[in-house]
């Protein structure tokens, strides 16, 4: 017995985990998707994950498999059976099976299928140590903030960065630091921290969402604008953020070591008032 995951309004073993490779996701990467951590078997930003899977659907006309709350409690049927008490929860929404043209099929239901990863969120031994990054330029589409499953662009973008060393790529694009490849980016200089503002140009990140609320509540400054990676490299800090990951601060940008290559203050603090918040009101 493996896992136990969702297709289609059924809970069933990994193992007789099916979908047809007529799905639209697989075919032409016609999908959206969220992944919602969990802290203490409960999940974290539920109700935001579930905002911006509607605005994803919207932006590409998919219809809902089911109703939010019905979504949530799959999330938590899942986080149950399969005893997550850290981890994340992935799910996604595809348009569905279809004989294969390029067009929106008529009357075909989307798919949904979910699946839990157990995987240690709090006690990160990298948010000690720091993270490497290495840059690289942004080849991917235009509509960045739909969380869509074509993801080859940032494939090849974590590749290039882990056969780099590193643990994450920064995506450039008419010189300025667009976002990681799985992850929001962010530097801090003079205790403000810069980061990109949201557009069609980047993804709308959760945790981005939760940390420049709670960063309103500090005396950390927030200055929402471009930044170029030659910023980036004379930064006091820098790090990034994602559901999987929190806050993760970042070292050494393309072999220039930040903070004397040591985590700073500001992503430290980041970190620990967000998991703080994210343990107060998980659901
Ligand atoms: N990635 N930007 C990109 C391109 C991402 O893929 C992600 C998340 C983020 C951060 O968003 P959030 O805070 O909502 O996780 C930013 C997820 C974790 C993934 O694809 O696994």
């Amino acid at each position: 017995m493996g896992r136990t995951v969702y297709v289609n309004g059924a809970y069933v073993d990994e193992a007789d985990a099916k979908v047809s490779i007529f799905d639209r996701a697989f075919l032409f990467g016609d999908g959206v998707y969220e992944v919602t951590s969990v802290i203490d078997h409960e999940l974290v930003d539920a109700d935001a994950h579930v905002e911006r899977l509607d605005r994803s659907l919207r932006e590409l006309g998919m219809a809902w498999p089911c109703t939010p709350d019905e979504l949530v409690a799959m999330h938590s049927e899942l986080i149950a059976r399969n005893d997550i008490d850290e981890g994340v929860v992935y799910m996604q929404v595809t348009r569905g099976e279809a004989e294969r043209d390029f067009h929106f099929p008529a009357d075909t239901p989307t798919s949904l299928v979910a699946f839990t990863q157990k995987r240690g969120l709090l006690d990160n031994p990298k948010a000690e140590t720091g993270v490497k990054v290495v840059s690289m330029p942004d080849i991917r589409w235009q509509r960045r903030d739909i969380k869509s499953t074509a993801l080859l662009a940032q494939v090849l973008g974590k590749q290039a960065a882990v056969e780099n060393d590193a643990y994450e790529g920064w995506m450039i694009e008419d010189g300025h630091v667009t976002e990681g490849t799985s992850s929001s980016a962010y530097i801090v200089k003079d205790g403000t921290v810069i980061t990109r503002p949201l557009s069609n140009a980047i993804l709308p990140g959760v945790t981005r969402r939760t940390i420049v609320q709670l960063m309103a509540e500090t005396d950390v400054t927030l200055d929402e604008r471009l930044f170029t990676i030659e910023e980036a490299y004379a930064a006091d800090e820098a790090f990034l953020t994602s559901a999987s990951t929190f806050v993760l601060p970042i070292v050494d940008i393309d072999g220039r070591l930040i903070g004397g290559g040591k985590p700073g203050p500001v992503a430290r603090r980041l970190r620990d008032i967000y998991i703080q918040e994210a343990r107060r009101s998980s659901t």
